[in-house]
């Protein structure tokens, strides 16, 4: 029997994990920039917790979740998100009582069964932001703008914000009633899954990647013609701080995101470096979830965006060349004797934060010196019995080819 991956979840081998790294560093440099502070939740959580914030009839809770029950009978789920987990997390620790605004954000694994294709797996990894307190729309614009900074810090510049409102309890309401008497005029033509969502989310049919869908639903009144005047001047607002910052962005009133939590603003980041599967990032404002959770009447925004997708989008564009760490100096050994002299000094200069790398495999100095090119160490030192006599040896500068004398009991790197 040989095991293998589940199937939607990947590895990340060694070879490319220096690329992550290096991702996950301009996220957390960039969140530090704009004041937002690492938050770590279990990547489990009691299914109600979903159920409740995503909404029941999505399909992320209805089909996609991993859910199970634990051994003393208590349905627990994988995350297949951030926000909600975030959400609890400040309500149960009481984090709005110390300040009014808390700015939060979290990198991980989450969770979906969806059906695997090339950008959407069943383990993925998603960077966010959660902002409490504040219904400012320039939070909103913030919200876009750090992806943004973020992937054109990486270099990405193919992608494109799209913008809606989704209204709020007020507003949408009337308009899901207006827009349901309108899905039935052309409910026999409608593909089965749009059939479905008329009577419970009709909202969730404008969104339709069907093409018939797509053409039958083509005039149908949007709920931008239908916010209430708060929904209304707070998106114009979003839009005029977008235009400040000369971000380009477009409107599309038929986006309506497969989470049911928004209120007033939800977007989405989409890059034409990806294929079908081409949202970089999404997110939006949920002035409703923090009540909805048990916690009391707060505003709320935040988005999430998809690590597979960025390094997708970073590899189509061939900006994925990143470096991957090689030591300083490799010390070539060529017995016994060299072997302790090695170690131990390796020990000595990693302690002094110089990464030293050496043979565990009793190689000939041949193929000690092709491992140490292949890692592209900067320096080599070759020790053996004549070097550890005199207590010298030379230090070779890989890339000039330069060689230095150095004292064998005490190596300083010539630069
Ligand atoms: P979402 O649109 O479901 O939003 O996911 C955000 C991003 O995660 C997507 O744009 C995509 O890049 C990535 N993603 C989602 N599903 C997969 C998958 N199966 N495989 C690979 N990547 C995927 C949310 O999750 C919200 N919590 C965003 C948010 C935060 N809204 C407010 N705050």
């Amino acid at each position: 029997m040989k095991y293998r991956a589940i199937k939607g979840t990947k590895d990340i081998l060694p070879d490319v994990s220096h690329q992550w790294q290096y991702v996950e560093s301009i996220v957390h440099q960039t969140m530090q920039l704009f004041g937002y502070h690492e938050i770590r939740t279990p990547i489990f959580e009691q299914t109600g917790l979903f159920a409740r914030s995503i909404g029941e009839l999505t399909d992320i809770v209805s089909k996609e979740m991993y859910t199970f029950t634990d051994r003393s009978e208590e349905s627990i789920t994988l995350r297949p998100e951030g926000t909600a987990a975030v959400l609890r997390a400040y309500i149960q620790h009481s984090l709005g009582e110390h300040n009014s605004l808390v700015k939060m954000y979290y990198i991980g694994p989450m969770f979906r069964q969806e059906r695997p294709q090339a950008g959407r797996l069943r383990q993925f990894h998603q960077f966010g932001a959660e902002v409490l307190g504040s219904s400012s729309p320039y939070l909103d614009v913030e919200m876009m703008l750090i992806p943004v900074t973020i992937y054109t810090t990486l270099g990405i510049e193919s992608f494109s914000l799209y913008i809606n409102s989704v209204g709020c309890s007020k507003c949408r309401p009337p308009y899901k009633e207006l827009l349901k008497t309108e899905l039935k005029k052309i409910y026999d033509q409608l593909s089965p899954d749009s059939q479905r969502r008329v009577e419970q989310n009709p909202l969730r049919v404008l969104d339709s990647k069907d093409e018939s869908d797509r053409k039958l639903i083509a005039n149908v009144p949007l709920l931008l013609n239908y916010l209430c005047n708060e929904c209304s001047t707070h998106f114009e607002k979003v839009q005029s701080i977008l235009n400040m910052l000369n971000i380009p962005y477009n409107i599309d009133g038929k986006l309506v995101r497969g989470l049911d939590y928004y209120t007033k603003t939800a977007f989405e980041i989409t890059s034409t470096a990806l294929g079908s599967q081409d949202a970089l990032a999404g997110g939006g404002r949920y002035d409703g979830l923090v009540e909805e959770l048990g916690g009391s009447s707060t505003p709320g925004v935040g988005f999430a965006a998809g690590i597979e997708r960025l390094l997708m989008a970073l590899e189509a564009i061939g900006n994925l060349r990143i470096e991957s760490p090689s030591p300083q100096l490799y010390i070539v050994a060529l017995d016994d004797e060299a072997r302790q002299y090695a170690f131990k000094t390796a020990a000595e200069l990693r302690s002094k934060g110089i990464a030293v790398e050496l043979d565990y495999l009793e190689r000939s100095i041949k193929a000690q010196m092709r491992e140490a090119n292949k890692l592209q160490s900067r320096f080599v030192l070759v020790v053996g019995s004549n070097e550890l006599t005199s207590g010298k040896g030379l230090i070779k500068h890989m890339e000039s080819g330069q060689e230095f004398s150095v004292d064998l009991n005490y190596i300083e790197l010539p630069m």
